[in-house]
């Protein structure tokens, strides 16, 4: 079974000590439960994310994918080894903008409202939020729905006012955890393939967990297989397709290269 380089980063030696890293964990431990019997969730994971990359995770149920976004986004705390976003110790609410399988709106509110109080949050006068709202939502293609309630709306529809409200806070960093599994077929290939220009357009780094080979493939720049048991990354895979704005993203899911590179993912993802 084809296997790349385990957890190396991808990053040249030689330029890191150059750029700052959008994250970087080393040898990154978290341990859940009684401290008398703990139970290690992740087991020193290293783990190096350039500006501007897209990183899949993918691996099975509970090897620990979402713990690994919750201590980016600074809701955990690692037992041992050290978590940097950009440099600093991630805190909650500062830097990363998080979207989770399940859009957890406010059905109290508008569309609209569910983003004015995110952009009230990130500090944005009152006056400056209508301006900004109508531009979220041409952003996530849903010009003009400002005044809707959130449970009128399709699950997708909800999902990509989850998507604006984390861009209102204009994240250097996205952290997605399987944001798009809830959603039919359709829905889910057209959102996959506008997360892949908007990030791209934005130069936004992202971390995106997925169960989706497919998905995995076409989106990540850099594919992460993650194992159970304790949890860590066991295959750094990396996905050279073309990531221009003006892809021709249909033909990209039928081409050649786009098969092989599933099927080596596929493979990394047998268990050992
Ligand atoms: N707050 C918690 N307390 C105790 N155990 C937890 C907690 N959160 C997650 N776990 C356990 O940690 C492991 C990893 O969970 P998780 O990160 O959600 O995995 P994944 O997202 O890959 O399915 C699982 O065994 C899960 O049961
Ligand atoms: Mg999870």
């Amino acid at each position: 079974m084809p296997r790349t380089d385990p957890a190396s980063g991808g990053t040249p030696a030689g330029t890191a000590a150059e750029e700052q890293l959008a994250v970087d964990l080393a040898g990154v431990s978290v341990r859940y439960g009684p401290a008398k019997q703990p139970v290690t969730v992740l087991d020193a994971v290293d783990l190096r994310v350039r500006a501007g990359e897209f990183v899949v995770l993918v691996g099975p149920s509970g090897c620990g994918k979402t713990t690994l976004l919750r201590v980016i986004a600074g809701f955990v705390r690692p037992a041992s080894g050290t978590a940097l976003v950009r440099g600093a110790a991630p805190r909650p609410g500062r830097g990363a903008g998080v979207v989770f399988q399940q859009p957890r709106l406010f059905p109290w509110r508008t569309v609209g409202g569910n983003l004015g109080f995110a952009l009230a949050r990130h500090g944005v006068p009152r006056s400056q939020r209508p301006g900004r709202i109508a531009e979220l939502l041409e952003r996530v293609g849903l010009p003009g729905m400002g005044g809707r309630r959130t449970w009128e709306l399709s699950g997708g529809q909800q999902q990509r006012v989850a998507l604006a409200r984390a861009l209102a806070a204009e994240p250097e960093l996205l952290l997605m955890d399987e944001p798009f599994a809830a959603l039919d077929a359709l829905t889910r290939e057209r959102l996959q393939e506008e997360v892949r220009s908007l990030a791209g357009r934005l130069g936004t780094t992202v971390l995106f967990v997925t169960h989706s080979v497919e998905e995995a493939v076409l989106l990540g720049s850099r594919v992460l297989v993650m194992a159970a048991g304790p949890g860590r990354v066991v295959t750094d895979l990396a996905v050279p397709l073309p990531r221009d704005p003006d892809t021709d993203v249909a033909g990209l899911r039928s081409s050649a290269e786009f098969a092989r590179l599933r099927g080596l993912l596929a493979g990394a993802l047998l268990p050992a």
